[in-house]
């Protein structure tokens, strides 16, 4: 009996981990991929982003301020200070690592042309983040921040770019 158990307990283990596996496999984790994939399909809000302070907050940092773990992780985009991949704070760092809903499956005009609330729910599940203002004060925080400014979100949020399409999302 006790063997049996034991027998079930394994396969039902077995079960989890395989399934587990497909889920992962189904939905890989989202990598950051880089404006220059957006720019592709989204030339005005890059090019306006390039002239805003984000595009260019990793320059700003002296040379051995760059390697300080301390000072570099508001001025990236991604996850670790340790690997700067992406300069700057990239459109990534606000709508989130877009290596899954970049993709034309998922993104593109005749799927938003199809449904955009479906669309953009897809977006979404698939890693898409339409910022709010808990967003930015990851980074716009006093904490470790010297050149802390005030900020109000709803006075900031329309300086980050140009916004052209339909009007931002959470209208
Ligand atoms: C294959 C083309 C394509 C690529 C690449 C692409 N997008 Fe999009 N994206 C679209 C289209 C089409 C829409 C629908 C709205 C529109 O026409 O602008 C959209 C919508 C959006 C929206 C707005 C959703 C809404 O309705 O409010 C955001 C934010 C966005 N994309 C961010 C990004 C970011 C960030 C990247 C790069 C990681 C990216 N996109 C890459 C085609 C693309
Ligand atoms: C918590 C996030 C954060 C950390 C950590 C951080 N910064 Fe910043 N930094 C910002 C933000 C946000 C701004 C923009 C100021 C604002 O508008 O609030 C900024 C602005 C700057 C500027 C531009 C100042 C100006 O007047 O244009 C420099 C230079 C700078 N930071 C250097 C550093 C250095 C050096 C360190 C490490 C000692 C550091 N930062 C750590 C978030 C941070
Ligand atoms: C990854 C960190 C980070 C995030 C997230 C972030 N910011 Fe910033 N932001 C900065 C830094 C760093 C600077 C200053 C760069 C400099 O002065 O060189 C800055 C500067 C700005 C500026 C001044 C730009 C200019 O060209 O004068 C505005 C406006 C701003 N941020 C708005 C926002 C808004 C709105 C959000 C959220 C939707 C946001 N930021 C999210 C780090 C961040
Ligand atoms: C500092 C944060 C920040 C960065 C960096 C940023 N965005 Fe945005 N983006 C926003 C905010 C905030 C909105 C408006 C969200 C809302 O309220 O709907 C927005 C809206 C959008 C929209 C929908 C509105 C429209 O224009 O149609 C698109 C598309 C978009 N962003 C693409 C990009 C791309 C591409 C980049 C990089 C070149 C980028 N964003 C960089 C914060 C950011």
């Amino acid at each position: 009996m006790k063997k049996l158990a034991l027998f079930a307990v394994m396969v039902l283990a077995l079960v989890a981990l395989v399934a587990g596996y497909v889920v992962a496999q189904d939905k890989p984790k989202p990598t950051y991929v880089g404006a220059d994939k957006c720019k592709t399909c989204h030339k005005d809000q890059h090019a306006s982003w390039l002239e805003t302070k984000h595009a260019k907050a990793f320059s700003v940092l002296k040379p051995e301020e760059q390697k300080k773990p301390e000072c570099v992780k508001c001025h990236i985009t991604g996850e670790t200070a340790e690997k700067v991949t992406l300069e700057g704070v990239q459109c990534e760092a606000c709508h989130g690592p877009g290596s899954e809903y970049k993709k034309p499956t998922i993104m593109s005009k005749s799927k938003f042309a199809a449904g955009k609330e479906a669309a953009l729910k897809a977006a979404k599940d698939a890693g898409l983040v339409i910022p709010t203002a808990e967003v930015c004060v990851k980074c716009h925080t006093k904490e470790g921040n010297a050149n802390f400014k005030e900020f109000d979100f709803e006075k900031r949020k329309g300086l980050v770019h140009k916004m052209t399409a339909a009007a931002p999302a959470t209208k």
